[in-house]
């Protein structure tokens, strides 16, 4: 780009216009720290009902900051809008549509049509920056050319650059502001400017050489997570099957201060992240590469298999208290995929649950964020966690352990307690472990 000193102090004065196309929980938290910030602010989405709530005021998206949310709309910083006008008047686009997989194959068809939205309306001088989840080439191989059919080019009239977003929901000692940001633009101006923007609401922010070495980075760290929550998953099967006490092996491993990092087993692995991105790599080394990434393809084996082993090792434990599963009451607690938030997004608890229902199990559920779940196709309402109910089931299984859950009261109150996570200490006699 000719010169790009007029958008850097726009930015610094933090009166760049800003817009954020995609508003689910990535892009709305982006948009209320950038309004934060100071910046205006336009969040865009297609769904009119999503635009009409945030512009009322009503924070539908949960996990958001609700107070920079509401700071945002009460000072006037942060709109809302379907699209059109926010995207002709913006200096910075920040894109944030959604990446899912089908038939373990990215679909980028948002990606896509944000683009062509964007594409629209792309005059000179402007900053666009992908934050969707995806395989590395996607900036510079699909993004890129979208944008330049509005007969700018990149590099010469527009800058674009990827920046992934790493936020982790329900984290409370890491937020937006605070996880340092990776950035990597398609050219040494893009990464620079597009640093500049994000410096304006994070702490720290990195630059890489390249949008596809950005992209990989995001793949790699949770890649990363997701091959080391397998290799305990197996070490748990493996200790259980050894007469090992598996939370006691990883205890002893983590006190060593260099070369190890604890992961713990569980039921699987769930949420929007962890169980997806990793596909994006295998698909597209299968692709490119032309052969499998075998580590990573039988991580997603093992973890995919811990629903079940799980579902097996609570009958294994109905059957140690001469209890069959067919017509057992369980109750299940915690059915979102991680502790203190409300996402059943691929969340394992629901596979543990379709097993145990499969094999005759009388199943309810209490989760302090899931009001009800859908449950092979029946709907299932929350049960109240009262004494009644955890005194009235045969076995009480803890997949999810909510900070909220009184846990020595779980543990005098319920006949059988199954804890898949660890989350109880010491030995109350009726306790089963993962
Ligand atoms: N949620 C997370 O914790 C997280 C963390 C890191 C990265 N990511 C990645 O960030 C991206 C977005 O994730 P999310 O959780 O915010 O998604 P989401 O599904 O919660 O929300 C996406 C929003 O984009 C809107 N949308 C779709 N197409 C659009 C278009 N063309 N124009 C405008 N709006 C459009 C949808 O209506 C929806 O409101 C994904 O690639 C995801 O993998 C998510």
């Amino acid at each position: 780009m000719r010169s790009t000193a007029s958008l850097r102090r726009r930015i610094l004065a933090r009166d760049a216009r800003v817009a954020v196309v995609g508003q689910g929980y990535v892009g709305l938290s982006l948009a209320c720290a950038a309004a934060e910030a100071g910046f205006p602010v336009t969040g865009i989405d297609t769904d009119p009902a999503r635009v009409a709530a945030l512009a009322a005021g009503e924070l539908c998206v949960p996990g958001v900051d609700e107070g920079a949310f509401q700071r945002g709309v009460a000072t006037g910083r942060l709109d809302f809008a379907t699209g059109g006008q926010a995207l002709a008047t913006a200096d910075v686009v920040c894109i944030c549509v959604p990446t899912p997989v089908r038939d373990h194959t990215p679909d980028l068809s948002f990606v896509e049509q944000a683009c062509r939205d964007v594409a629209e309306h792309l005059t000179g001088g402007r900053l666009v920056v992908l934050e969707s989840t995806t395989y590395p080439g996607t900036t510079n191989e699909l993004v890129a050319p979208l944008l330049e059919a509005s007969g700018q080019r990149v590099g010469r009239d527009f800058l674009l650059a990827y920046s992934p977003e790493r936020i982790d929901p329900g984290n409370q000692e890491f937020h937006f502001a605070n996880t340092p940001r990776i950035v990597g633009g398609t050219t040494a101006e893009a990464t620079s400017v597009a640093a500049l923007f994000y410096e304006q609401m994070i702490e720290k922010v990195v630059t890489v050489s390249s949008a596809r070495a950005a992209e990989l980075a995001k793949l790699l760290e949770n890649t990363f997570r997701h091959v080391n929550i397998a290799l305990v998953n197996e070490m748990a099967m493996v200790c259980h099957e050894t007469g090992i006490d598996v939370w006691e092996v990883i205890a002893a491993a983590a006190t060593k201060p260099f070369g190890f990092m604890a992961f713990t087993p569980g039921p699987g692995v769930g949420g929007h992240c962890i169980p997806l991105d990793p596909a994006y790599l295998a698909w597209q080394v299968r692709r490119d590469v032309g052969h499998q990434f075998r580590i990573l393809e039988q991580a997603q084996d093992v973890n995919a298999q811990m629903p079940g082993w799980v579902a097996r090792r609570i009958g294994e434990a109905l059957n140690e208290h001469a209890k069959a599963l067919k017509g057992a009451r369980v109750l299940v607690l915690g059915v979102a995929y991680k502790p203190d938030v409300g996402d059943v997004r691929e969340s394992p608890s629901l596979r543990v649950m379709a097993a145990l229902a499969r094999r005759g199990a009388k199943l309810s559920f209490h989760d302090p964020f899931v009001d009800a779940i859908d449950l092979d196709g029946r709907r299932l309402q929350r049960t109240a966690l009262t004494p009644r109910a955890v005194a009235g089931a045969d076995l009480v299984a803890l997949l999810t352990p909510h900070s909220s859950y009184d846990l020595e009261w779980l543990a005098r109150s319920a006949a059988l307690l199954f804890d898949a996570r660890h989350a109880i200490e010491g030995d109350p006699g009726n306790l089963v472990r993962l």
